[in-house]
């Protein structure tokens, strides 16, 4: 009797505590497909492989420490362009550390985006790529990025990436609101490029 009473009393308890756990507390007992089916795929599909919807970018087989950075840049204030600030900073408000690894982990295991095609522009694109502009200081983005732009690390995968985005990031580079602690590089790189390099090399990575 002692010991159903002791019991009730448990189960008693537990049942509180589970009733009156917060929004924040049964968020962070989620998986990482259930966080995404909650919080992402509206915008980046469950997969990360969502059509060309101009300013979102692509996450499939993003590398997962690129994720990562990201996602604590946009928590910290640092990448501050206009849509990480609308977008991304309310989301990752409420996404704990191990969230953050979760869904990047999660994303980066996901198959590669399926390309767009090439537009005219793609092989000046390339040409920038591969072997950057002499006459204008702009290093070969392959040099970092990866022969097939994979990226790697801190570098991020640019292969099959919507091609409005990723002139977005390099205007915003340019103009430093995108401020992360390892921005330093393409603030360098964009101040070089011009407005119209800058859209070549984007068209040539969404066809990648
Ligand atoms: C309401 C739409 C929306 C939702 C929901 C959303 N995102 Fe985003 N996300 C965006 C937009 C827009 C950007 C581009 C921000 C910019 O231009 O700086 C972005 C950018 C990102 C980036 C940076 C990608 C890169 O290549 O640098 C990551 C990582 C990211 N989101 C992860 C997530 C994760 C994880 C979730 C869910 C927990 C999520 N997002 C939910 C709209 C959204
Ligand atoms: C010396 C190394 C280096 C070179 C060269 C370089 N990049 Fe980058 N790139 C980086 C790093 C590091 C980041 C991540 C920056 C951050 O986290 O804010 C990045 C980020 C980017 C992004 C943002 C991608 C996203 O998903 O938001 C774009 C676009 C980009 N680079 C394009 C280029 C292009 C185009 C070139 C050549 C003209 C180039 N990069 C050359 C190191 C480099």
């Amino acid at each position: 009797m002692k010991r159903q009473i002791a019991t009730l009393g448990y189960m008693l308890v537990c049942g509180l505590c589970l009733c009156g756990m917060s929004a924040e507390a049964q968020q962070a007992t989620k998986t990482a497909p259930e966080i995404v089916r909650s919080s992402c795929y509206m915008c980046h599909s469950t997969q990360g492989n969502n059509p060309d919807l101009g300013f979102i970018p692509r996450l499939a087989a993003q590398n997962q420490t690129y994720i990562e950075e990201q996602l604590k840049a946009f928590r910290d204030g640092s990448r501050a362009d206009p849509p990480a600030m609308i977008y991304m900073w309310p989301i990752v408000q409420a996404l704990s550390e191990s969230q953050i690894k979760q869904t990047a982990e999660w994303f980066a295991s996901q198959p590669p985006p399926t390309p767009f095609p090439p537009s005219a522009a793609a092989s000046e694109g390339k040409e920038i790529f591969l072997h950057g502009v002499l006459d204008s200081d702009v290093p070969a983005c392959a040099s970092c990025h990866g022969e097939k732009a994979y990226g790697n690390g801190i570098f991020p995968r640019l292969a099959g990436q919507n091609s409005q985005y990723l002139l977005a990031q390099l205007l915003y580079f340019r103009s430093g609101v995108r401020n992360d602690k390892n921005a330093d590089i393409m603030k360098q790189v964009a101040l070089h490029l011009t407005d119209s390099q800058m859209n070549a090399v984007a068209d040539y990575l969404s066809s990648l």
